[in-house]
């Protein structure tokens, strides 16, 4: 049996974690753990010093506020030092729905006699922390929360947030001290993030970004990135109406508009416990639709009485809690890469894990994209990585952490051959994405079949990823027109099926004989054809004959198709392989044409649909810049265009939205500076599918 570990000694190297990592945070920036990893060191503090009275210790960061770091570190600091009139506090973590309920329980035994308590619910926003001072209606100062009692003067880099109004108006107070969060949309960090280089190193958060630029000592740096802000909170009001209480939420985010702030985009009141765990249901599913980060909501007592009444404790107040969600960035350690070709060849380098839960599901595999993004990203193989999940999309390695290294890392290495098929892989000079040209690569062979049979395309019903693999493996099938001459007999005979689903299959097989000629297009796997391009082309050329001796510049007529997707189309047709392909298909019966005549001559087809309120984008003038992350510029601009939008080449007042990607120039700073919405690929993506982040 091992002795109990000694808990003073243990408390005391918890103390020293947590400030070194407040120290990281606060300080630099640059957290080496993740904020969930930092909770369980926090927690497992609280819990000893509760356990044990004699440890306890007013020094201790469980009695203090975010930026508890040591005074050797505190001289790192340059920004000059203000003192709050009313300290900011922090608030205590509910981190989960059960602990949500002891706090009510709580707050209603510390409220006798109220039978209803009022709480008021707002988004927990991931950003940084500031109070900013209003005199006679004049923004005078602007600061960091700090330790709670002193923070860092930033007044020069809020006035450059245009979301915070540098004079007040309507019937403004004499003095207003104002508590609220800074932070940057999701779309305009990932735009920014994507711009930066492997040596200016990259943000690995939102928050961490805010929180850096906050901090710039020339504020021309912040004025470049795109910061918001939303209040809510007062530590003093002076000269306000009459018995308006600002401690009630209700009051306090009905004055703000009429001073001039932007209110918060979500908070209600209630006052059952039920009620939050609807709103936290509710919210945690709407979370990925947000264009700001959250990790939690905020619950508050409402009213300023009972505020009182329930009082505070040294940290935080007794009436408001953090109600968190599950983290979704996770800290773990990278323990190979693996290299995998896809359909087209591309070459993708996948991260082994060691397990790690990230909101809920246990991750051990990631992307890391690309090459030049491994190199970017500074990864090495055996290093601690933050690895983060968001919603349905794959989980991805933020960054490495460089600290603790201890040498025994290793570089990752490019492979020369193709996992699949050992054939030489292609590095080409000024492309990011290696790629395997062997068309009979096995890889690539089950890459198109999958993809064929995907629900998206022909949407074979039973066809999984693990029966091509024994299809392709035993060479019974190596292209989709074989799939047509399966028979019964020949399935039965592969592991995990019967005589049953062997039928069945071909019976699928059989129904995709009359899938809309796009759904075929798309499904052939053309680089740059997608649903869109595709429907596009059908709409337009009717048949799959007829489109397979279009010339490029019959295609660009189409609005939505630019020259390169034109180009890679007629090229696909022109080679003998794709032709003896379409031919095998064809003569297996595949539906080849649609009826009707063709669309509307091509080139009208944007100008018409400006009153066609249906699709997301109707009547919108979009501009795309940048290079986005998936989709080529023609895919982008045949997307929006299919959704009812306008493309134009440059940003003015006119401008709906703006998609920006990597190396965005001066097209997303005019965006910014004349207030245009600004998205990335996620956001165009979401917008398309009918949810328009700003309508969140
Ligand atoms: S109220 C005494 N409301 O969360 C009450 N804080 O973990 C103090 N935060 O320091 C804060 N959204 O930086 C409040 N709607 C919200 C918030 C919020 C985010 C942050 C704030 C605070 C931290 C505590």
């Amino acid at each position: 049996m091992n002795a109990p570990p000694d808990p003073s000694s243990r408390v005391r190297s918890l103390r020293a974690l947590i400030r070194h990592h407040n120290f990281r945070y606060y300080v630099l920036d640059d957290p080496e753990v993740s904020d969930a990893e930092f909770d369980r060191l926090f927690r497992e503090l609280q819990t000893l010093e509760e356990q044990h009275p004699e440890l306890d210790d007013p020094e201790s960061p469980t009695h203090k506020v975010g930026s508890s770091w040591t005074p050797e570190e505190f001289v790192a600091d340059s920004l000059p030092p203000v003192t709050h009139r009313v300290p900011m506090l922090s608030l205590e973590n509910a981190m989960n729905l059960e602990e949500f309920a002891e706090w009510l329980e709580r707050v209603r035994k510390g409220l006798p006699g109220e039978e209803e308590v009022p709480l008021s619910v707002e988004y927990k926003m991931d950003g940084v922390a500031v109070e900013v001072i209003y005199e006679e209606g004049v923004l005078v100062e602007g600061s960091t929360r700090g330790d709670g009692v002193t923070g860092e003067e930033i007044t020069t880099n809020l006035r450059t947030i245009r979301t915070l109004p540098p004079r007040l108006t309507g019937d403004s107070p004499t003095r207003l001290e104002l508590r609220g969060e800074v932070f940057m949309p999701l779309a305009e960090f990932a735009a920014m993030n994507a711009s930066r280089s492997a040596e200016e190193g990259l943000f690995a958060n939102p928050r961490n970004s805010t929180a850096g630029t906050l901090r710039q000592l020339d504020p021309r740096i912040a004025a470049s990135r795109p910061l918001e802000i939303v209040l809510y909170g007062v530590g003093v009001a002076e000269g306000v109406a009459e018995g308006l209480d600002l401690e009630s939420q209700q009051n306090l985010f009905a004055a703000l508009p009429r001073w001039g702030f932007r209110a918060p985009s979500f908070h209600r009141v209630v006052t059952e416990l039920d009620e939050v765990e609807a709103i936290y249901h509710e919210v945690e599913l709407a979370r990925d639709g947000l264009p700001f980060e959250i990790d939690g909501l905020v619950v508050k007592v409402e009213g300023g009485e009972r505020r009182r009444r329930l009082g505070v404790r040294s940290r935080s107040p007794r009436w408001a809690i953090a109600l968190k969600f599950p983290p979704r960035q996770e800290t773990t350690r990278l323990e190979a890469v693996e290299w995998q070709i896809g359909r087209t060849g591309a070459l993708t380098p996948v991260a082994h894990l060691a397990p790690v839960v990230l909101s809920g599901v246990t991750v051990s595999r990631a992307t890391l994209h690309n090459p030049k993004e491994i190199e970017r990203k500074g990864v090495l193989i055996g290093d601690r990585v933050l690895v983060q999940r968001a919603g349905d999309v794959i989980p991805e390695v933020v960054k490495a952490i460089e600290e603790g290294r201890d040498g025994s890392e290793t570089p990752v290495e490019l492979p020369e051959r193709c996992p699949s098929c050992d054939e030489p892989i292609w590095y080409p000079e000024e492309e990011i994405v290696p790629t395997c040209q062997n068309i009979h690569c096995p890889a690539q062979i089950r890459g198109r079949l999958r993809h064929f049979a995907s629900r998206r395309a022909l949407d074979i019903d039973g066809l999984g990823a693990k029966l091509i693999d024994q299809l392709v493996d035993r060479e019974i099938v190596r292209k989709p027109s074989e799939l047509y001459l399966l028979e019964a007999e020949t399935l039965a005979d592969l592991d995990r099926m019967a005589e049953k689903s062997a039928t069945n299959l071909i019976l699928a097989i059989d129904e995709t004989r009359d899938r809309p000629v796009a759904r075929l297009l798309h499904a052939i796997g053309i680089r740059h054809v997608g649903e869109t391009v595709a429907r596009l082309l059908i709409e337009q050329f009717r048949d799959l004959d007829v489109l397979a001796v279009a010339k490029p510049e019959e295609m660009v007529e189409i609005d939505g198709i630019g020259p390169e997707i034109a180009a890679t189309v007629a090229d696909f047709f022109a080679r003998e392989e794709n032709r003896t392909e379409l031919a095998a298909l064809k003569a297996a019966g595949l539906r080849w044409r649609e009826e009707g005549p063709p669309h509307a001559p091509p080139g009208d087809v944007s100008d018409d649909v400006s009153d066609d309120g249906e699709r997301p984008l109707a009547g919108m003038t979009v501009v795309l810049t940048g290079t986005l992350p998936t989709w080529t510029r023609d895919e982008a601009k045949a997307q929006v265009i299919a959704a009812g939008g306008k493309i134009t080449g440059s940003v003015s007042k006119k401008t709906a939205l703006v998609v920006a990607g990597e190396n965005a120039g001066s097209k997303l700073e005019k965006a910014r500076s004349l207030g245009v919405e600004v998205v990335d690929e996620v956001g165009l993506r979401k917008i398309l599918e009918g949810e328009h982040p700003s309508s969140t």
